[in-house]
Formats: structure tokens, C-alpha cells, sequence
């Protein structure tokens, strides 16, 4: 989308506000930051003097040493908090358990099936009433972080390696993670519900020998199959000469059928030693120290995707990340440890979102994280509804609640009655993440889930940026539907046009920050070049010639000051809140034996926010195998199934068409916008419609290059 597009798209002007509500009225002790004036101020200051600022915010953190320097920027290179030690896994588990804060609640964690663990739980005769719950302290987060970490080092694990995880969101998840970084491992989190190809190409490019997984997990009463994808994913990984040396796999369902290849113990595939968690863990040991790092160790590594066909590997660093989360954590939530405050997020702690404020971000603050494990629509209500969510809200007196705007969209249409059955006047403050929020779905959150009252943070970031980069402060910033509203602490953002030029109110333009932060990504894995095209080759400040973030996001600021952010601008899309490349998906399509060329864009859809359609040519063999013929609702069918199988369900198109040749311009570029012009009026074209597109005609009469 180029930057005009953007600039006649974003003038429908949404003109309610809502102003902050008295912190009595929502059952706080007081707001953190409580006017307008005083967010003025602080971000001011913070953006004028960002060292004072950080130095100040790096003392909520534990120190095994001090730091001495609190930045050091060569663009685009930023180093914080330089000399100083610490450890995330002390900072969020060891240091509360130190001050006397043992016994307290860390982790309240339920599980998806309403059923006992035997049998299918979808077979509703064997329906428990109440679902599984689990609470852990940080006591005994501390014990079993200590004896998963003492298990990982005697698998070999080192400090700098890479351990991946590939788990549904069940407590170990987060045992694994802490127990990674207590000695020192970076952890990579691979989204459940990927495909064995993601989970491969990831292990190869991080260079990674240890998985953690489980035997399945439960969605939507269905069972994942995890450690079947990892066990295709581990062989091909020694076809391509990668071996990994142990998989740790938890027992959650129990419903895996046991592989021929893995049996307990001494199983192996080639060289790789398979090992259940209940058995290993707690084998090595119960004592584990916290490993002092610098404060510019790798903490961790999470990939996303990239408009080439390969994810990019995202490194965060220690300190910074752990600074800039329980400050964005503790703002924009308004958390106080000791106040009854319950912390929902529903997103799965395989995206950036469940990595800031599912783990690090509550535990730091003290404040007890929720974790579910499954789908909202589980049990499935008649038309595939489901008001879990609301029962879960209720059940365990959730004071904030964290979603994606896709996930609203879904409540909507499911009804206003599901939430209205439920007693949820415990929520204090509302969240959503991940795309660009429509009014009307923020409107429905309002009153629907927030009675009202309860302010909307609508958090604006990236997995790059590590924490919220634009959002309300609830007390301090009043709200308008649609909009992140104003920079975090210490962010200096603008938008400007491809010159590096800060455009005046209301005009659409390109979103950058000028400064560094603490929780900025410090690299690609193994990939400088891509670091710096991607996120700092393409804009300059014209002041000062030095290099400026760049999001990739279009963005226009109007006459108040807010941000209003309207998505993507490269080749990357957001399906359902997730990052899709589109090239991901083109290569998916093209390792099909029939398909010769594909072609991939978005198109707006109701719930998703946007959808895939995939334009596809077909090869010589098929036309050949079926002389005569149009390409058939089956083939269509299998191309669907065959996306699903080489990068997960999230990636499938809703829409495939066949096509006899891609409108190309004529030096050879594939003209997307028009793609996506056909692509947008999709909707209209019946499901079993075969016809191929012609794309001759309009590829003649636009023969300029876009
Ligand atoms: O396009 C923006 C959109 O999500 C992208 C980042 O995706 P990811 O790295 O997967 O992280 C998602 C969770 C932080 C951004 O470039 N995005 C995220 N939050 C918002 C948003 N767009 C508009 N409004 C938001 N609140």
C-alpha cells in the first residue's frame, strides 16, 4: 500500500472520547500516572533526558552488578545498561520468593477439557464438571524452574545455546522458558500451532539441539499433535545433517498413540534421545542457581515473519527487555502487587504478546498471570459458540483482560448474551493487541465487557519493539475507538513520508522512532543485512542523517497527537492478529507438484481482519493429467490442506483461485494491488466457482510498472 493509499483511507474521523475515570470508581488505590498533564510530563522528560529516565526505571530490577553506562547508540546498534548483571528468572521468581513473597500466587493456570483424562474429551458422556485447575507459587515455580533447569544442564544445555519449545499453554510452558534463561539458554518459542517444517527451519537457523514439547495439547477438544510434528520435524532435521540431541517431552494428554519410534526411555530416532518430562525432571536434582548474564546476553530469540519467505529471528537482550516490560507492564495495566489484581491475557505464549505480558511482565510485577490452555468455544455451544472466556473471567475474579481485536469480532457475532450471563464486575481494565482495533468492535468491548467503565488500552507494538510502544495509560489518557493513542514512556515516535520528514496532523505516512529504547530488537539471528534493510535502511532523519526505526506500518497522528495506525506496509499480513508473510505462503503453494506459480494478498474479512486469497497457476502435468478439464473445487481443496501441512492452520487461504498467468508489470513484478483489488471483491464469487481469472486484458492496459 503506498503512503496515499493510506492517507485517503484514514480520514473516516472517529470523533468519541472518553475521558478517565477516578481510580476509586474502578476499584484501584490510585493510578500510577492520573492526568494528562502529569503523562505530558513525564514523557517529555523522558524523551529529553532518556538516560535520568532509564536509570531510574532500571533500579525496579535486581542487580547481581550495577551497570555503568545506561546507553550506548551506534544506529543501529543500541547497548543498555552496559557492565551491569542480573537474571530474568531471579527477577521474576527468585527475588519474590527472597522478600518473603513465597507463598503467594504466580501462576493460575486452567486446562481446556472439562473431562477426565481418559477417553476422548470430546466424548461428552465422560464430561467432568469442573475444569482443571492449577495454582503455582512462586515457591514451587522456584522448585520446578530449579529441577527443569538443572535437567536441561545435564542434557548438555549451555549458556548461549538455543533451546526450542513447542508446547500448548499448560504451567511447564513457563517452567521451560524461566528454566532456559535461569542458566543462561535463550529460548525459542515456536507457536503450537505450527507445522514440523516451521519448528525445522527454525531449530537450523538458531542452531538449536534441545526441544521441549508435549505429547499433544488440547484444542477445541481436538488434540495437537506436538510431539508427533516434532518427531517429523527432528527427522527432517537429520536429513539435512541437523541433529537434535534431546527432546523433553511433558505427558498432558496421554492420548498420543505411542510412536513406534518413541518409547520411554531409552527411545531414540537416529541419534536423537526422546525423554518424558515426569521422568527426567526433578532426576538432576532440586538446586539450580540463577546464572549471572550480562546485561546484553541473548534472553531470547522469537521468530515472525518477514516478507521473504524465511521468519526472521528476533534477539532480545536481557536487561533492556526486562526493564522496558515491567515498566509497560506495570503503566499501561496500572498493576500493583498485594491488590487482588488477577491478569488475564488469552494470547498463547508462543507470540511476543504471551512472552511480555503472559510471563515476564506480570511476573516481574508480582501480579498473578492467568493461562488457559485452550479455545474459547470449548465446549462448543450449538453454531460454534462458546462464553469460556467469560466463565473464565468470572471463575477466577480477573481484574484485567487482554485480547486481540479478532477474538472480539468472534464475541460479537456469538452474541451479547453469552457475556451477559456472567458476573465479570471484576474487570478494572481492558486490553487488545495485534491489529488495528475497528470502533464498532471497541464500542462492543466497552459495554459489553467493560460495563462501561472500564478503560480500553488499545497497545500498539511488534515483536521487534519487545513492549507497548503507543497506548493509553488508563487514568491518564483519554480514549477514542480506533486509536493507540499516545507514545509509551521514553518513545519518541512520528510519522513521517519516504524522506524522513514529520508530517503535520492527519496526513498518512509511515510510523518510526527516532530514539532508542531498552526492549528494541538488537538483530536478526545470523542475518545483519536483514537487520538493517528491514528496520533501518529504509528511513533517515533528515536532521540529523542518522538511520530511523521503521515498523513497516502506515500511520497517520491527527490534531490531538494520537496515532492511528492502519497496517502494513510491506508484504506481510495480518491474519487473525498474526503475522503471515505472504511469501511463506507462496512457497507453501509452489512445493505443490501442480503448482507452477502462486500469488498471495490479503483481503478484508469481518472477523479476521484480513483473509488470504491465493492466486495460482497451474503446471504443464496437470492440464496434461486432465485434458479438457478446469481446475476443480477438489485440487482447490487439496491446495488448502497442503498450506495447512507445510506452516499450520493459520496460514491457510480462504480463498484460492486459478488463474492462467500472474498480471505482471513489465519488469516482471507481480501487480499486487490489483491482486488485491480482485481479492477484495472476493466475497462475491461463490465457493465452487472454476473459472480462471484472465488476467490478459487488465495486464495490457496497465503495463507501468506500480
Ligand atoms: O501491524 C502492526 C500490528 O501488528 C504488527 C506486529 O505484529 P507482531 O510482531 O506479531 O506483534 C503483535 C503483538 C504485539 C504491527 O506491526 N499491530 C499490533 N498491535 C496493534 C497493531 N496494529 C494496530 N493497532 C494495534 N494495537
Amino acid at each position: 500500500m503506498s503512503t496515499s493509499d493510506q492517507a485517503t483511507s484514514v480520514l473516516l474521523q472517529e470523533k468519541r472520547v472518553f475521558n478517565p475515570k477516578p481510580a476509586k470508581q474502578l476499584g484501584f488505590d490510585r493510578w500510577h500516572i492520573d492526568s494528562l498533564e502529569q503523562y505530558k510530563a513525564l514523557h517529555e522528560a523522558s524523551v529529553r533526558d532518556p538516560e535520568s529516565f532509564w536509570r531510574e526505571e532500571a533500579k525496579r530490577l535486581d542487580w547481581f552488578e550495577p551497570f555503568h553506562t545506561v546507553c550506548q547508540w551506534e544506529a543501529p546498534d543500541a547497548k543498555w545498561f552496559l557492565g551491569g548483571r542480573t537474571n530474568a528468572c531471579y527477577n521474576c521468581v527468585d527475588r519474590h520468593v527472597q522478600a518473603g513473597h513465597g507463598e503467594q500466587v504466580a501462576i493460575i493456570w486452567e486446562g481446556e477439557p472439562v473431562a477426565p483424562r481418559t477417553g476422548h474429551p470430546a466424548s461428552s458422556s465422560a464430561y467432568a464438571k469442573e475444569p482443571e485447575i492449577r495454582r503455582l507459587t512462586y515457591r514451587e515455580l522456584q522448585l520446578e524452574v530449579s529441577r527443569c533447569a538443572s535437567t536441561l544442564k545435564a542434557l548438555g544445555v549451555k549458556k548461549g545455546d538455543v533451546v526450542t519449545i513447542y508446547m500448548p499453554m499448560i504451567p511447564e510452558l513457563a517452567i521451560a522458558m524461566l528454566a532456559c534463561v535461569r542458566i543462561g539458554a535463550a529460548h525459542s518459542v515456536i507457536f503450537g500451532g505450527f507445522a514440523p517444517h516451521a519448528i525445522t527451519e527454525r531449530a537450523i537457523d538458531a542452531h538449536s539441539k534441545v526441544i521441549i514439547t508435549a505429547d499433544g495439547g488440547y484444542r477445541r477438544g481436538d488434540i495437537v499433535p506436538l510431539q508427533k510434528n516434532v518427531e517429523e520435524s527432528v527427522t527432517q532435521l537429520a536429513n539435512h545433517g541437523h541433529i537434535i540431541n534431546h527432546v523433553l517431552v511433558v505427558k498432558r494428554t496421554g492420548h498420543q498413540p505411542p510412536s513406534e519410534r518413541f518409547k520411554t526411555g531409552a527411545s531414540h530416532i537416529g541419534a536423537t534421545k526422546f525423554h518424558w518430562w515426569h521422568e527426567t525432571v526433578g532426576a538432576s536434582g532440586d538446586a539450580c542457581p540463577c546464572e549471572s548474564m550480562d546485561s546484553e546476553d541473548m534472553l531470547f530469540l522469537l521468530y515472525t515473519s518477514g516478507s521473504t519467505g524465511k521468519p526472521k529471528g528476533i534477539v532480545h537482550t536481557t536487561a533492556g527487555y526486562l526493564a522496558f516490560v515491567q515498566m509497560t507492564a506495570r503503566l499501561t495495566f496500572n498493576l500493583f502487587p498485594d491488590s487482588g489484581q488477577v491478569f488475564w491475557c488469552s494470547a498463547d505464549i508462543g507470540w511476543i504478546t504471551g512472552h511480555s505480558y503472559v510471563l515476564y511482565g506480570l511476573l516481574m510485577n508480582r501480579v498473578p498471570t492467568l493461562m488457559y490452555e485452550g479455545a474459547p468455544n470449548f465446549p462448543t455451544m450449538e453454531g460454534g459458540k462458546g462464553d469460556r472466556f467469560w466463565e473464565i473471567i468470572a471463575r477466577h475474579r480477573v481484574t484485567h483482560f487482554y485480547t486481540a481485536p479478532t477474538a472480539i469480532r468472534t464475541f460479537m457475532k456469538w452474541g451479547d448474551e453469552l457475556p451477559a450471563k456472567h458476573d465479570m464486575s471484576c474487570l478494572k481494565v481492558l486490553g487488545t493487541v495485534g491489529e488495528p482495533i475497528n470502533p464498532e468492535a471497541w464500542m462492543w468491548y466497552h459495554k459489553h465487557i467493560g460495563r462501561e467503565v472500564c478503560p480500553i488500552v488499545d497497545t500498539y507494538w511488534q515483536t521487534e519493539t519487545g513492549g507497548h510502544i503507543c497506548t493509553p495509560i488508563p487514568g491518564a489518557i483519554p480514549t477514542k475507538p480506533g486509536s493507540c493513542t499516545v507514545p509509551m514512556l521514553g518513545i519518541d515516535a512520528a510519522i513521517v513520508n519516504e524522506q524522513g520528514e514529520e508530517l503535520g496532523a492527519n496526513k498518512g505516512g509511515l510510523f518510526v522512532i527516532r530514539k532508542p529504547w531498552p526492549s528494541m530488537l538488537r538483530g536478526v539471528f545470523g542475518n545483519r543485512e536483514r537487520f538493517i534493510s528491514n528496520y533501518f535502511g529504509r528511513l533517515k532523519d533528515p536532521a540529523t542523517g542518522q538511520p530511523l526505526y521503521f515498523s513497516a506500518d502506515g500511520a497517520r497522528r491527527d490534531e490531538d497527537g494520537y496515532f492511528w495506525v492502519q497496517g502494513r506496509v510491506d508484504d506481510v499480513i495480518k491474519v487473525s492478529g498474526h503475522l503471515l508473510g505472504t511469501m511463506e505462503v507462496e512457497s507453501a503453494l509452489v512445493s505443490h507438484p501442480f503448482v507452477a506459480e502462486a500469488a498471495v494478498v490479503g483481503y478484508p474479512h469481518e472477523v479476521k481482519g484480513n483473509a488470504i486469497c491465493a492466486f495460482v497457476t497451474l503446471r504443464g502435468t496437470w492440464y496434461a493429467k486432465n485434458p479438457g478439464k478446469q481446475p476443480s473445487d477438489e485440487l482447490r481443496k487439496e491446495l488448502i490442506a497442503h498450506v495447512r501441512k507445510e506452516v499450520g492452520a493459520l496460514a491457510q487461504p480462504d480463498q484460492v483461485r486459478f488463474t492462467e498467468g500472474l498480471p505482471k508489470t513489465r519488469s516482471g513484478k507481480i501487480m499486487r494491488r490489483l491482486l488485491r483489488d480482485v481479492a477484495a471483491g472476493v466475497e462475491k464469487i461463490t465457493q465452487d466457482t472454476t473459472t480462471l481469472e484472465d488476467f490478459s486484458v487488465v495486464a495490457k492496459l496497465r503495463q507501468d510498472d506500480e
